[in-house]
C-alpha cells in the first residue's frame, strides 16, 4: 500500500506520513520549501522501516498549471498511491476586502486547482483507493479574517463531496475538518490557548485524533463524501 501526503514534511503532514509508515504504507511525500526537513523524515523513515519504499517530490502548488506533470510523471514512474491526503496549506491572514488577485490565485491554487489536477491524474490512470482533503472546521462558518483561505477551503470541502458522487464506486473521497491542532506560525500561545479554552470540549485536537480520523475513514467501506468535524467541538459554535 501506498499514500501521497502533500505538504507532508511538517507538523500534521510529517505526523501522518510517520503514522502511515508504522502501518506497513510506502510514502511520497511532497514538500515544497522544507526539502531538507522533508528529507531527514524519509531518512529516518527508511532506516527504521527497511522493507517500504520512501520518495520525496517537491513542487509549488501555487504554481497549479505545472503541478500535473509533476504528479504524472510521479505516479508513471513509482505507481499510483491507493491513499491520497491533501494536507498542504497556507493559512493567509488577509480579509477578502485586503485580498489581493494574487492571493485569490494563490488560494485556489493550493487548496482547489492543485488537489483537482492531481486527483485528476490519479483517476484518469484508473487510481483507485481513497482521497481525503483536510479541511478546517471554520468551512461551517462566514468568518473573514482569513477570508480567501476559508473561501478555496469550502471549495474544496464542495469539490470533495463532487468527485465522492462522480468517482464511485472505485474511489472513496472523504474530507476532514480540524479544529485546533497546533498553532498557526503567526500567532502566539496565549493566542492558541485562547482558542482552545473557547471550544466545546475545552481541549487541544491531539494529532493522534486527526490519524484516528483517517484510520476510521480508510477501514469504513461504506463511507464516501463525508467531513469527519475533529474539532473539540468548534463547528457547533
Ligand atoms: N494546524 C491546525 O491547528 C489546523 C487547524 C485547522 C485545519 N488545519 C489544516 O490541516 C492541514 C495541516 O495543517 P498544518 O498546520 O500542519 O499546515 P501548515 O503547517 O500550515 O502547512 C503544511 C504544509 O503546506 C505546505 N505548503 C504551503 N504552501 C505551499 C505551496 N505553495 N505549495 C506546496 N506546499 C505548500 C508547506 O510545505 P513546505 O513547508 O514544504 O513549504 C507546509 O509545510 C492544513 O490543510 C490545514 O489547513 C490545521
Amino acid at each position: 500500500m501506498k499514500v501521497l501526503i502533500t505538504g507532508g514534511a511538517k507538523r500534521i503532514g510529517n505526523y501522518l506520513a510517520k503514522h502511515f509508515a508504522v502501518k506497513g504504507y510506502d510514502v511520497i511525500l511532497h514538500v515544497n520549501r522544507s526539502i531538507s526537513e522533508g528529507e531527514a523524515l524519509l531518512s529516518e523513515l527508511k532506516n527504521k522501516y527497511k522493507d517500504q519504499n520512501f520518495k520525496l517530490i517537491q513542487c509549488d502548488l501555487n504554481e497549479w498549471k505545472k503541478v500535473a506533470k509533476v504528479f504524472k510523471e510521479t505516479f508513471d514512474n513509482i505507481g499510483l498511491p491507493d491513499v491520497i491526503i491533501h494536507n498542504a496549506s497556507y493559512y493567509l491572514n488577509k480579509s477578502l476586502a485586503d485580498t489581493q488577485e494574487d492571493d485569490m490565485e494563490q488560494m485556489m491554487g493550493i487548496h482547489l486547482f492543485s488537489p483537482m489536477v492531481i486527483n485528476k491524474a490519479f483517476y484518469k490512470r484508473g487510481g483507485k483507493g481513497n482521497i481525503i482533503s483536510i479541511l478546517d472546521t471554520a468551512i461551517q462558518t462566514n468568518q473573514t479574517s482569513h477570508g480567501m483561505y476559508l473561501l478555496s477551503k469550502k471549495s474544496l470541502a464542495d469539490y470533495t463531496q463532487m468527485i465522492a458522487r462522480e468517482w464511485a464506486p472505485t474511489i472513496r473521497v472523504n474530507g476532514i475538518a480540524p479544529g485546533p491542532v497546533l498553532p498557526p506560525e503567526e500567532k502566539d500561545a496565549a493566542y492558541f490557548n485562547e482558542v482552545v479554552k473557547n471550544t466545546p470540549l475545552q481541549s487541544q485536537v491531539q494529532l493522534s485524533s486527526i490519524s484516528d480520523s483517517v484510520d476510521f475513514i480508510l477501514q469504513n467501506k461504506n463511507m464516501t463524501g463525508q467531513v469527519i468535524y475533529c474539532d473539540s467541538g468548534q463547528h457547533l459554535l
